[in-house]
């Protein structure tokens, strides 16, 4: 008689996502009364803009939103993410080109499974975003881990890529601003990396999620505004949620060739539909209304990303450098394992993470969950004081 596993081995080898899990621990241990403070959430701490949410109530009471409707998204939001992607990505593309989807996770995982057959290798700049090795294995295909430190501002250079390719390489995973590190590459190195990408025939998935949270006067170049040839073999993943707070709408989407499209159109067809009309709705809204809650989010980013970076440099060997995008800090703690604390050897950041959590109610999450241990990521989206009091504890647990 045949054997079967209960649980398949594709799904039962998924890991459950790491900063979920560390988020969830420390939730739990506040509504248990205890005063934790968590960097461990990916998300903003603002209230979805009020013209966004008017949108959606209006919408609601419509009912022409009470009923399905074409599953790769409403036509006047595709248009719009068309224009978005004109004037944030610098890349022309036709509302066609763009499928609409439950937040940009399951555009992650359908681009993966759009462009790879088993044992397909995807080239990824670590430290990773934790999903995406495992949305490339679910799709057959192998990550192929390419790491930069923070020696070298967590930014992977061409030789790097290069010396990871292979025969089986086909995809190019580029993310800038990038979660976990909040690197950004300059346009030479993103013109660099594209151009030896379109050199080898590569696709490459880019992630853009966090494009409109950049620091300092810099912006994220597109891969494929860089080099324009690449822009009929790059997937583009992108969506509301950092950007507008609208984490919890689930809308996001992918944009690229229409053979690419179609495909993964299909596959959303049988396995989502369409995204709630609603939160289409509310996303036209975004993408198209006044954007001067954006720019205030962003100042109150910028404000913390700077309070951060200055009181973690206060702790001895905590090594925090100074991220470009995003809301994340990436610190090399390194310097702070082998050592004892609290009594005990601690030898990785994740031994170092519940040491922190157990002793000083700060939750933050290891490096483990993105790549190697000895790292730690800290999410600054939580309002001024939290932010300020976690770090003191921090720097009183290390002083
Ligand atoms: C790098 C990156 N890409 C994509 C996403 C997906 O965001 P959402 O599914 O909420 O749109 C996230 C969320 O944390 C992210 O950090």
């Amino acid at each position: 008689m045949t054997e079967f596993t209960r649980i398949s081995k594709r799904i039962g080898s998924i890991a459950e996502s790491a900063t979920l899990k560390v988020d969830a621990k420390a939730k739990a241990l506040q509504a248990a009364g205890r005063p934790v403070i968590s960097y461990a959430a990916g998300e903003p701490d603002f209230a979805t803009p009020m013209h966004i949410v008017e949108a959606a109530s209006r919408a609601v009471l419509d009912p022409k939103n009470h009923r399905y409707t074409p599953a790769i998204g409403l036509p006047d939001l595709r248009e719009a993410i068309a224009q978005k992607t004109l004037t944030d990505s610098g890349t022309q593309i036709t509302a066609a080109q763009v499928v609409v989807t439950n937040g940009g996770k399951q555009a992650v995982y359908q681009a993966f499974a759009t462009l790879l057959d088993p044992g397909d290798e995807v080239l990824m700049p670590t430290p990773f975003w934790t999903t995406y090795p495992e949305a490339i294995r679910l799709a057959g295909g192998v990550p192929v881990e390419v790491f930069a430190g923070a020696d070298q501002g967590y930014r992977v250079t061409v030789e790097q890529l290069e010396a990871a390719r292979t025969p089986r390489s086909k995809v190019l995973l580029f993310v800038s601003p990038s979660n976990p590190t909040g690197a950004v590459f300059s346009h030479e190195e993103t013109e660099a990396i594209g151009r030896w990408a379109f050199e080898h025939g590569m696709w490459v998935v880019t992630d853009e999620i966090y494009q409109n949270l950049v620091y300092d006067g810099q912006k994220a170049v597109s891969i494929t505004e860089a080099v324009p040839e690449l822009t009929d073999r790059t997937i583009m993943v992108n969506g509301v949620a950092k950007t507008y707070a609208m984490t919890g709408w689930r809308l996001g989407w992918m944009a690229g060739p229409l053979d690419a499209m179609k495909a993964a159109g299909n596959l959303q067809s049988h396995l989502t539909s369409n995204v709630s009309n609603i939160s289409q709705r509310a996303a036209i809204a975004a993408l198209t209304g006044p954007q001067d809650e954006v720019f205030a989010m962003r100042e109150a980013f910028d404000r913390r990303r700077k309070i951060a970076v200055s009181e973690l440099r206060k702790i001895d060997g905590w090594n925090a450098p100074m991220p470009e995008g995003a809301f994340y800090v990436y610190s090399d703690v390194s310097a702070l394992l082998g050592r004892e604390w609290g009594g005990n050897k601690i030898n990785t950041s994740l031994e170092l993470c519940d040491y922190i959590l157990d002793a000083a109610e700060v939750a933050l999450v290891p490096g483990e969950a993105f790549g190697p241990s000895g790292y730690v990521r800290m999410s600054y989206a939580l309002g001024d004081e939290q932010l300020l009091e976690g770090i003191q504890r921090l720097q009183k647990l290390f002083g």
